[in-house]
Parts: structure tokens; sequence; C-alpha cells
């Protein structure tokens, strides 16, 4: 019998694209059971925004969250979302530092790290994918699927020789932004199966309505896993549900492994959830609707709204339509990236400089600069030398990878600052990650314990 699995991103994905995050463990704990009986490959439920969401807004520590989810989830492959030499954040870290938060992801109970760099330069994610593997994990390596004229079947294929050449377990085919079409992916999953002997994962969200058509494809083409969500928080800008694609592939005769009763059982569990969600604005009814504008102009949906703001609030709406032809010529002399996080941001607001200046690239930002020098790592294609050069006004682009240049001493520096509020290696990368917000966090966690412990003195 053919067979295709299913990640679960309920608890990571398909709550950070809907609900930004907001999920707090204390809704997940009661359905970990049923979730650990119902047959997934694996779940996805730590790393992207949970980390910081957890220190930030649910007074939670993300390393707890982790060790309790693997305790009620003892036979589920749990995972993770790395952004390879950025950890969890946009800014690079040092080497033993990505090597530190592995080992630790680990410890704590992860099995399959799933790895990605914005750009998709490989040596952004070779640090991580190896300490991966050394760790006993399952190194997942992502492609960020884009289109662009050098974004082709053969550069797509070479990148994943060079993955499956440094040991990683599966390749993940990321389409962020929806854009991924059914006879693309094919294609795409066709000449991967064809060139490297690995898993193929195949991860898109619904934003622009392909998602269910583009799976059934890249399953037709050999793909072995998919990520999916639980109806509740199914569609829009999350991925598509779990159970339609579970009635769909069984009934095509492929076996899926998922339980039927376990499955429905989570969605009865999360449908009130979501109603609460919406009842109180964080799920915003716009993140549910469909939007086929990226299909035209090749710009993922979030993108677009982030142009539209940003010219709002300079008041310069009616310049939208220049900025929106402008995007794709910056992109092209920034050497076509992935437009997703950072590199979306990056291109977007210099679009709407060179727009509103009347004349291109002549105010640019630190960022930009930053790119330029080559500090988020080689480009798709080269960035065009003359802007370039323009840009960095006589400083040298770098010669070496941007993460070798950084401070070794990183880790011993934070232990040293935090003293005794740091009681695990955990809480200096907690620390290292997200500076202030991990120090008001553990602020927090002493205030609470001491507040205990009085109450304890007390009743005694
Ligand atoms: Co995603």
């Amino acid at each position: 019998m053919k067979k295709v699995q299913f990640t679960e991103t309920v608890l990571r994905d398909a709550s950070q694209s809907l609900i930004a995050t907001r999920l707090p463990y204390s809704k997940m704990e009661p359905i970990l059971e049923t979730m650990n009986k119902a047959g997934y490959y694996s779940a996805e439920v730590w790393g992207g925004a949970t980390f910081d969401v957890c220190l930030r807004f649910l007074n939670e520590d993300p390393w707890e969250r982790l060790r309790k989810i693997r305790e009620h989830m003892p036979d589920t492959k749990l995972q993770m979302l790395l952004r390879g030499q950025n950890i969890l954040g946009y800014k690079h870290y040092p080497d033993d530092i990505v090597r530190r938060f592995v080992r630790c992801s680990v410890k704590n109970g992860i099995d399959i790290i799933r790895i990605f760099d914005a750009l998709n330069d490989i040596n952004n994610l070779k640090v991580a994918v190896e300490e991966a593997v050394n760790s006993g994990a399952m190194a997942s390596a992502a492609i960020s699927y884009t289109i662009s004229p050098v974004h082709t079947l053969e550069k797509y294929v070479s990148m994943v020789k060079e993955l499956a050449a440094m040991g990683v377990g599966s390749i993940c085919i990321k389409d962020m932004a929806g854009i991924l079409t059914p006879q693309n992916a094919y294609d795409l999953v066709a000449a991967i199966k064809d060139a490297v002997d690995l898993p193929v994962v195949m991860h898109t969200h619904c934003t622009t309505g392909l998602a269910f058509m583009t799976y059934l494809k890249g399953i037709e083409a050999g793909a072995d896993v998919i990520d999916t969500a639980i109806s509740p928080f199914s569609g829009g800008t999350s991925q598509p549900a779990t159970e339609t694609l579970y009635y769909t592939l069984r009934e095509m005769g492929y076996d899926t492994g998922l339980d039927e009763d376990s499955i429905n059982k989570m969605a009865d569990y999360f449908k009130p959830i979501r109603a609460g969600y919406l009842a109180d604005g964080t799920l915003n009814p716009v993140s549910l609707t469909t939007d086929t504008r990226c299909l035209t102009y090749q710009i993922p949906g979030g993108m677009l709204s982030n142009l539209l703001s940003q010219l709002k609030s300079l008041n310069a709406s009616d310049k939208f339509e220049e900025a929106l032809v402008e995007t794709p010529k910056v992109r092209e002399d920034m050497g076509f990236p992935p437009l997703v996080t950072p590199t979306s941001q990056l291109i977007g607001t210099q679009a709407v400089q060179n727009v509103l200046a009347g004349e291109r690239y002549k105010n640019v930002g630190a960022e930009l600069k930053a790119y330029c020098r080559g500090e988020y790592g080689r480009t798709p294609a080269p960035i065009n030398p003359e802007i370039r050069d323009k840009i960095l006004a006589g400083e040298k682009p770098l010669e070496v990878r941007y993460a070798d240049t950084l401070p070794t001493d990183t880790f011993e520096k934070a232990q040293e600052k935090l003293g005794d509020t740091a009681r695990c290696e955990e809480d200096v990368l907690s620390y290292i990650a997200f500076p202030q917000v991990a120090e008001s966090f553990f602020e927090k966690r002493r205030e609470a314990e001491e507040k205990v412990v009085r109450y304890t003195i007390t009743e005694a």
C-alpha cells in the first residue's frame, strides 16, 4: 500500500499563522495524549516564534514547555523549526551558540529539527545540521521555496544534493507564502526524488488557495510527508486541514497511519478554543480568507500589507502601484532572495525608499547595507555590483562567513552577566536569544517563587 504520513502543525505553525502563537501550554495539555496516539509522522511543537512568545507574552519557560510536551507525548516524534545560523531570531549567532542550542533542544525532547535559511545559503545550515546529527536527532533540511529566474529546478536539485551529502534525514520543501503551484510541486518533488534517496516533506500555507491541490500533485510525484493542521486551526494563512487530507488520501488508497477517532477528538477539542480566539479578536477573520494577489505579483501577502501600511504611515498611499513595480526590481538588484522574513522587509522597505526619494538607493537602511556586506550570507544570484558599491560607499564586502567574524565568548559573557539568575544552560541560551525578554521573565519567575515561599510559611 502506498504510504503518506502527516506532520501536525497545530501547536506551532498553525497557531503562529492564525493567532500569533498565543496558545499557552495549559490549552495544549488536555489534548496531548490524544495527539500522541493519533499516528502522526511527527508533531511540530516548538521553535519558530514559540520561544519568544512563551517568554514575552505567555510567561512560560519554553524549555519547560518542551519537557512537558515530551512527557505527555512519549510515542510521537517532536519537531521544531530552526532558522539555521539565526537559531530563532534574525541575527547570526556564533557557531558554539548554535551548537549549544541544538544540543539543548534535543536534550529537552526534540527528535526532528527542521533547519532553513532565508537565502538558502548552505553555509548558514551546515553547523546546525552537523550538530543535530551529532546529537542523535534527525536534521530535516528545508529549501525556502521561491520563484525567480535563478531558482531553477537544477538549482534546487544541486542544493538538495549538497544537503544529502551533509547527512540530513529528509528534505522539506518549505513554501512560506503558499505560491507553490500543483504542477511546479509535481516537477520539484519528482526532481528531488530522482536526485536523492531521502524522504520529501511538503510544507505550504493555504494563503493563495493552492495548498490541497499542491499536496495532491506532490504526493503523486512521490512526496512522503505533508504538513497539515487539525481543521479548527487550518486554512487561510495556516496549513490545509488534517482530516480533509486524511479522508482524501484514504479514499485514494494511501496508508496515512492516522487514527480517525483521535483526529476527530482533536478537532472537537480545538473547536471551542478557536471560537474563543475569534471572539476576543486574537484570530482575525482576514487571515482566514484566500488571497491570490501574490500569484500575480509574486510578493507574499504579508509583504503586500506591510508595503501598504508603510506607505500609509508616510502619507503616500498613492505610491502603492509604483512600490509594487519597484519591489521586484530591488529584489533582482539584490540577487533574487526568497521573500521571507527578514529579506522581505529589507526589499520592501528599500522599494518604498526608492519610490519616495525619487532616486534609487539614495537612502539605504543599515540592514540592507549589512546584507550587501554579506552578513546575511551568500545571495542566490550576485548582487548588482554597481548598486552594491554605491550602497557600501567604499566599504569592502566580507570575504569570510559572517559567523566566523563573531566573538567566541558570547556564552561565557552571558553566563557571567546573569550570575545566579541563570539556573542552567537553557536559561543562558534564552537570554542570548532574547536578552531583555528573558531577563524580565527571570524576574517574574523569581517573584512568583517568593510569593509561593511566603504563602507556604504563612500557612505553616
Ligand atoms: Co510555515
